[in-house]
């Protein structure tokens, strides 16, 4: 299995910040195992949530990988360049990092991003994103795949279905519309009512 971690780790000199904002739109939307300063709902624009990243240690197997989400960004050409993504931002510490790029070191890179506030304030934060170079990336499938996939996995963080209905639980707290999530948590709901 690959492991970012130690690329991470040499990407951004986190010294060079005077606050470290942390942006979310996955898993680190719901599963705050990780101290944080603040804490606040905020988007980032040009880029889409996808199901088209393989989990081989959290959702899934070696074997049988589940699904989780990357981004994937917007051609610069569409309408859809000004629908934010949106998600969490956290106030953090470098310390912080230690423990997330172990977590996300199944071809998830650090990358900087502007992230916008619910006040209008943009600041440069961090965010995670596994791109399609990455070897666990699965890519693009039918919405109906997708769900039937995140049906059949787990691994050891838990069910992929668990993985999913949280995520699209905690956008809906946030007021965010996600037309790909919610359409594979339609999905997902019919597989479990015919199991
Ligand atoms: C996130 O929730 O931002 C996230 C998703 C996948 C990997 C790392 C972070």
């Amino acid at each position: 299995m690959i492991d970012t971690s130690d690329i991470n780790k040499s990407r951004q000199n986190l010294d060079q910040y005077d606050e470290i904002w942390l942006f979310g739109y996955g898993s680190l939307i719901y599963k705050v195992d990780f101290p944080f300063l603040d804490k606040q709902p905020a988007c980032i624009y040009g880029w889409q949530r996808r199901f088209w990243q393989g989990s081989h240690d959290h959702r899934g197997t070696q074997e049988n990988p589940g699904r989780v989400v990357t981004l994937v960004q917007i051609d610069q050409n569409k309408d859809a360049m000004t629908e934010p993504c949106v998600g969490m931002a956290y106030q953090v510490s470098a310390e912080v990092f230690e423990h997330l790029d172990y977590r996300e070191k199944n071809g998830y890179l650090r990358h900087e991003i502007p992230v916008e506030f619910v006040d209008g304030t943009i600041k440069q934060g961090l965010i995670y994103i596994a791109d399609e170079a990455n070897p666990a990336y699965l890519g693009e499938a039918s919405i109906s795949d997708i769900a039937q996939q995140v049906f059949q996995s787990r691994g050891p963080s838990g069910e992929n279905r668990d993985y999913l209905l949280e995520l699209a639980r905690s956008l809906r707290a946030l007021n965010a519309h996600d037309e790909h999530v919610f359409s594979i948590e339609q999905h997902l709901l019919r597989f479990l009512q015919s199991a």
